[in-house]
């Protein structure tokens, strides 16, 4: 199995370290259009190997889309990252551009591959990438809602003092500060309602620091962080190429699930082999479809700006 990652800023690198690490694949290759850098990483990264005891072999190319030929899947994690105090949405007009181009390069090379998106705006990105390329909706997949979730599931853990990993907590809709829905109802600790163990301003506090996760993290490392996307990204990798059938929160296009048309949404869907194969459509209530509703304009209003660039 082969893995691309385009991009080897901190999330890309991550990625494919965690990649490597876990021996998901038996070749990695990092790829960006800064002269060195990709091969730089990749490197140190190799340097690791005995250390850890991997057997991946990672690469790094400078632009050179032949050497990612025959991909299964390829993360894309290109174009700028946010600033303290800047929004995901305000990334758009230089990212879109890169992600397009990105996922072109990408097909010419490996037409079967299945394209993860982690760049931001991530729905519209996500969106994008699939109306650029044409590709069937099930191989393009937007990494937005595992990461959501799993801050989710920290936020719970810090209230609940356990183990993040006995939890389980959905956020669905964008992978925007105000426009991400995490389901506080549904979330359970080893089946039991969080709900029983946390008043009504504590749920609030942790759906609210969930929501504005990526942000705080900016404000205080000076830049978007990495170590939690890039292992959201891998482990995506690993439901595919595993055929784990795992079910995560993913932004996928949607086709009147969840009552939405002609839109990449972060929803629960089932990932394997063939990328995300089923959407989970999950009983909300009236405040969460609302929810849902509203975080789909927003998201939508950003896809139109696509069409101004
Ligand atoms: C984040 O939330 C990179 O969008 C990503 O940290």
């Amino acid at each position: 199995m082969k893995v691309t990652v385009v991009g080897a800023g901190a999330v890309g690198a991550t990625c494919a370290d965690n990649i490597a690490r876990k021996e998901l694949a038996h070749e990695v290759v990092l790829l960006d259009i800064k002269e060195g850098l990709a091969e730089g990483k990749a490197q140190d990264m190799m340097q690791t190997a005995q250390l850890l005891g991997f057997d991946t072999r990672i690469t790094g190319s400078t632009a050179d889309y032949s050497k990612t030929a025959g991909s299964d899947v390829v993360v894309i994690t290109s174009g700028i990252p946010r600033k303290p105090g800047m929004t995901r949405e305000e990334l758009i007009g230089t990212n879109a551009g890169i992600v397009k181009g990105v996922a072109q390069n990408i097909l010419q090379h490996s037409p079967d591959a299945i394209i993860i998106v982690i760049s931001n705006p991530m729905d519209t990105m996500t969106y994008l990438a699939l109306q650029s390329t044409g590709l069937p909706k099930h191989r393009i997949i937007g990494m937005g809602g595992t990461l959501d979730s799993s801050r989710f599931r920290y936020q719970l853990s810090q209230h609940l003092g356990c183990s993040p990993s006995d939890l389980n907590a959905l956020v669905i809709g964008g992978h925007g500060d105000t426009t991400m829905i995490p389901l506080i109802r549904h979330a359970t600790w080893n089946s039991i309602p969080v709900t029983q163990f946390l008043n009504a301003d504590q749920q609030q506090q942790v759906v609210n620091d969930t929501m504005v996760g990526g942000a705080t993290l900016t404000k205080l490392i000076g830049t978007s962080a990495w170590y939690a996307p890039g292992a959201a990204g891998a482990m995506l990798v690993e439901s595919i190429l595993r055929d784990e059938k795992k079910l995560q929160t993913c932004c996928v296009y949607l086709n009147g699930e969840y009552g939405q048309q002609d839109i990449c949404l972060g929803v629960p869907v089932v990932v394997g082999r063939n990328g995300w194969e089923k959407i989970v459509e999950l009983e909300l209530n009236d405040e969460e479809q609302a929810a849902f509703a509203k975080s789909a304009d927003a998201v939508r209003s950003m896809n139109d700006v696509l069409k101004t660039l």
